[in-house]
Order: structure tokens, then C-alpha cells, then sequence
């Protein structure tokens, strides 16, 4: 009874604790997550002037996949791009009042891609021309950037005319982003190339952008399972987890449309083709209790991906429990502690091994990977009671998974109870040998 009351209190907590995160705009792991997109002024032009603009991905574990950023702004006056280095404009625009020189882009909201790798080198600056590809902090902090060069003209020049650029827009490559207004800073102090002499910039302005979640989909795009060694109950994924609005497109895994060339091929939009589940999500994670040892016990964590038509690069998966203070050995993933508020160590993110399993295949029969990992008992909090084993929180890619209801956790076999059937079966022997002896 006093069990029951526990289990559900807790349940109730975590609830609350779900509820709670869901309607926040910034993400409690990562509070202090964000993409800064820098434009150093290094040369004023008799027209205007030339930036590098710089944009630094600050979130532990969201990156940004394939297709890559789009960024785009709204000129404050009637600027024009005459140049741009490391990246491109999707549309030139109206130039026709252009004679001669025609600048590469004229309109009054510009939308900018990063360059594919292998353009020439003349077209290249650093961190340039990755696709748009960027990846997170906490995974690799060196590619966590990119830039590129714009010149631009019939603007201010000087740092008292120049007019910042307003209203910026980041995808991701999908919708998730919001970003701020333009704010002037101090100017970036940088080492020369041979990194003997310092220089800075002539001004300086900083966007910051953050990601919600609820800005892509009132839906999560994954889910989680859990099992133990201890109960043979497979909690399965919530039915309709990521919405089942999309059923009707999804395919058998037996059916024979996979044979069909080209049903893996990405499309432009990036619209999923998902195996048929009861959950539909692209991304399934499952947590599994393997092992208890004296002073160790194993967690065994499986990703599985559901989508045809994507390859997940650089995934990152991260999970909030509280032993995860004490990982003692991760197998097969890289594991890296995130401690957000300093004194709780209970966050950690994995992520795959450079070219052994940082590709997440596209779902089929290599659609997956996974882990195990070894944690130290506390012998104080340590129980596999009231799913204490379990994780509290779960995000793949940056995006929270859909865990299922705690009341339904698989539940350690009651050992009064079991000693209760095992007396009650002793009585049956003993009445069986008393009627047939
Ligand atoms: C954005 O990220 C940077 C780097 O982590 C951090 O210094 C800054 O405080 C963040 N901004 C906000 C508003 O969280
Ligand atoms: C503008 O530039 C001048 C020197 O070129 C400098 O003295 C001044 O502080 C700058 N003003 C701002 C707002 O950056
Ligand atoms: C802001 O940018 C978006 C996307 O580029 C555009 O649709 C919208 O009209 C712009 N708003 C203003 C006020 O410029
Ligand atoms: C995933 O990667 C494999 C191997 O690189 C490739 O053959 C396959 O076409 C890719 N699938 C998608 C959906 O991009
Ligand atoms: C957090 O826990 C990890 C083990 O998972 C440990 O290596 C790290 O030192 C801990 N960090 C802090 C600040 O306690
Ligand atoms: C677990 O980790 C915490 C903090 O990192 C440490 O104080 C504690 O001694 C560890 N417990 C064990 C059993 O190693
Ligand atoms: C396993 O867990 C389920 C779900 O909580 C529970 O209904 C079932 O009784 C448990 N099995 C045993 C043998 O205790």
C-alpha cells in the first residue's frame, strides 16, 4: 500500500516534470543553448562595407544535419550583396537598375545557403562550405561553426550610418528557430594567420538564435521503450507517440515497395517515409536493466531508426538519470558528462564513434546502434524500485523523446507476494499428499 503511494507520487512528479518542460521555450539540459551569429565589419568600401559573418553553434547536443542552415535577414535600407565568399544567395533578385557591375544579390530579404564542399579555393574561407552542416558543442566544438564573407553596398559606411540588417530567420535545416534582433558589441578582437599580431574588427553585431521544440511539431519525432531483467514485460512505445495523422503513408517493413529503387532517396523537404509501428516515430530509443551486479549494474541503450529516407550523421543522444554521476565504462558510444547547473550530475550525452557508428543507417536491417554502459552502485539511492532504473529524461538529436506512462514501468516482482504463491502452492502439495497418500 505505502509502495503504491510512493510509485504514484512519483509518478505524479514526473508528470509535473514533463508538463513543465514541454511548455518551456528553452531546454532545461541546455539552458544555456543557443546559435550566435557574429558579423565582424572588417573593411569599410566607398559603398558599404565587408563582413565575415560567423555563426557558432553554443548547444551541447543539437546539431545542424543535412540539408544545413538557411539564414536569411531583411535589409534595413536598400542594400545590395555585390560579393559573397563561402556561401551563396538562392536569389539574385531584381538587379535590372544594375548597368556594368551586377551585384549577386538585390533583394530586400536575402536567404543565404553555405556552399558545397569542394568549390574552389578562391570561393573558400575558413569553416566555410560544409554543406551547412554544423555540428553541436558538446559532440565537436571545432566544427561547431561556420562562416562566410559578404560585401555589401548602398549601405552606411562607417560605424555611425551603417544600419544593422532586422528580422533574421534561421531553419535548421527545419523551422525550430527564433532569433533575436541585431545588437551591436564589442568589436572581436582576432590573432593575424601567423598568430603574431593582434586585429579587430571594425564593429561587431551579434543574433542570437534559440530552438524550441514546439515550433516544428506539436508531436516529439521519437520514443522510448524500457525493459528489465527482472520482469519479462516489454513496455513498448506509447501508441500514436509521434501522431499517427501520417499512417496512411508509411510502409510495411515486409512490403514490396523497399525493393523499389530510389525509395531511400532523400527528398528536397525532407519528408520522412516511416516504417508502419503502433508509435510512428522515426526514432526509437530503448532502454533495457541488464544486469545487477554486487556493485555495478548494466544498462543496455539500443536507437533504432525508422525512417527510409534518412541517414542520421552525427547523432547525439542524451540522458538524464541519477546514477549517471557515477558512469563507470560507456562500450561502443562516446559519453560525455553535461552538467547544466553545476551541482546535479545526472545528464550525459552519448554519441557515436567516429567512423565506426556515427552514421545511424536509414531504417532496415542496419538501421540501428547501440551500447551498453556500466554504472557504480550509491548504495544510498541505488533500487530497482519504483523504476528508479529507468531514465527521467531521454533526447535524441535535441529533441525530447516521448517516454511512456510511468504506472505501466515494469515493476519489481513482488517478493511477499511470491512467497505468499509459493506457500500457497506448499499447501496444495501438502493436501494433494494428504489425499493420496
Ligand atoms: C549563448 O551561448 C553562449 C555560449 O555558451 C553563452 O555565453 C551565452 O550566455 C548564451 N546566451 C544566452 C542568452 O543564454
Ligand atoms: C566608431 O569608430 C570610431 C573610430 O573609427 C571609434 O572611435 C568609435 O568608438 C566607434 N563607435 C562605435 C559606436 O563603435
Ligand atoms: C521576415 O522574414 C520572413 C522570412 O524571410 C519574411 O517572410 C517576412 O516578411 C519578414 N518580415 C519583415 C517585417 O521583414
Ligand atoms: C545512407 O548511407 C548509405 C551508405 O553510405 C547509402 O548507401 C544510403 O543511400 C544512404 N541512405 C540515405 C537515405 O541517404
Ligand atoms: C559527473 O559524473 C561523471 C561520471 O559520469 C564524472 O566523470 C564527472 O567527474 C562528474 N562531474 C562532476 C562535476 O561531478
Ligand atoms: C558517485 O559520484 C559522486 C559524485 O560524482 C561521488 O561523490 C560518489 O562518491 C560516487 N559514488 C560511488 C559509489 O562511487
Ligand atoms: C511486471 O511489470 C508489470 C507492469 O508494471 C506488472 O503488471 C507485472 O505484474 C510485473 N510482473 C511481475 C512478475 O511482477
Amino acid at each position: 500500500m505505502n509502495q503504491d503511494l510512493n510509485f504514484s507520487m512519483w509518478a505524479v512528479i514526473l508528470l509535473l516534470l514533463m508538463i513543465f518542460s514541454q511548455a518551456e521555450a528553452y531546454d532545461p539540459l541546455d539552458p544555456f543553448g543557443n546559435i550566435t551569429i557574429k558579423w565582424d565589419v572588417v573593411s569599410w568600401t566607398p559603398d558599404g562595407y565587408v563582413a565575415v559573418v560567423t555563426m557558432n553553434n553554443f548547444q551541447m547536443y543539437r546539431h545542424i544535419m543535412s540539408p544545413g542552415w538557411t539564414l536569411s535577414w531583411g535589409w534595413a535600407k536598400k542594400e545590395v550583396i555585390w560579393s559573397m565568399v563561402g556561401a551563396q544567395a538562392t536569389e539574385q533578385g531584381d538587379c535590372s537598375k544594375f548597368k556594368g557591375n551586377v551585384p549577386h544579390c538585390c533583394k530586400r530579404n536575402p536567404t543565404v545557403v553555405d556552399l558545397l564542399p569542394g568549390v574552389p579555393y578562391n570561393q573558400q574561407i575558413a569553416n566555410c562550405c560544409k554543406a551547412g552542416v554544423v555540428a553541436s558543442w558538446g559532440q565537436d566544438p571545432a566544427s561547431a561553426v561556420s562562416s562566410f564573407q559578404v560585401s555589401v553596398g548602398l549601405s552606411g559606411t562607417s560605424n555611425k550610418t551603417v544600419k544593422l540588417p532586422k528580422n533574421f530567420t534561421l531553419l535548421g535545416p527545419g523551422p525550430g528557430y527564433t532569433c533575436g534582433p541585431a545588437k551591436i558589441v564589442p568589436s572581436t578582437v582576432y590573432f593575424t594567420p601567423d598568430h603574431r599580431r593582434k586585429t579587430q574588427a571594425l564593429m561587431t553585431w551579434n543574433v542570437m538564435c534559440t530552438y524550441s521544440q514546439l515550433l516544428v511539431s506539436k508531436h516529439p519525432s521519437c520514443c522510448v521503450s524500457l525493459s528489465s531483467f527482472y520482469n519479462d514485460t516489454i513496455l513498448p512505445c506509447s501508441t500514436c507517440s509521434c501522431g499517427c495523422e501520417n499512417k496512411k503513408d508509411c510502409i510495411k517493413s515486409d512490403s514490396n515497395k523497399l525493393k523499389k529503387a530510389g525509395i531511400n532517396t532523400p527528398r528536397k523537404d525532407n519528408v520522412p517515409l516511416l516504417q508502419c509501428t503502433h508509435h510512428m516515430c522515426p526514432i526509437r530509443i530503448h532502454w533495457h536493466v541488464k544486469i545487477n551486479y554486487r556493485e555495478y549494474w548494466r544498462v543496455k541503450i539500443a536507437i533504432t531508426n525508422f525512417n527510409y529516407r534518412l541517414n542520421y550523421t552525427q547523432w547525439t543522444l542524451v540522458a538524464q538519470h541519477p546514477n549517471l554521476n557515477n558512469v563507470t565504462q560507456v562500450f561502443s558510444f562516446d559519453y560525455k558528462p553535461l552538467v547544466p547547473y553545476q551541482s546535479i550530475n545526472d545528464t550525459g550525452m552519448f554519441y557515436g564513434m567516429k567512423f565506426y557508428n556515427d552514421l545511424l543507417m536509414e531504417a532496415g536491417p542496419f538501421g540501428n546502434v547501440q551500447t551498453e554502459i556500466l554504472l557504480k552502485k550509491d548504495k544510498n539511492t541505488f533500487t530497482l524500485k519504483q523504476g528508479w532504473a529507468f531514465p527521467r529524461k531521454i533526447y535524441f538529436n535535441g529533441d525530447e523523446c516521448q517516454l511512456p506512462p510511468p504506472d505501466a514501468y515494469p515493476i519489481l516482482p513482488n517478493f511477499a507476494h511470491k512467497n505468499l504463491i509459493s506457500f500457497s502452492r506448499i499447501a496444495c502439495l501438502i493436501v494433494l499428499l494428504f489425499v493420496f497418500v
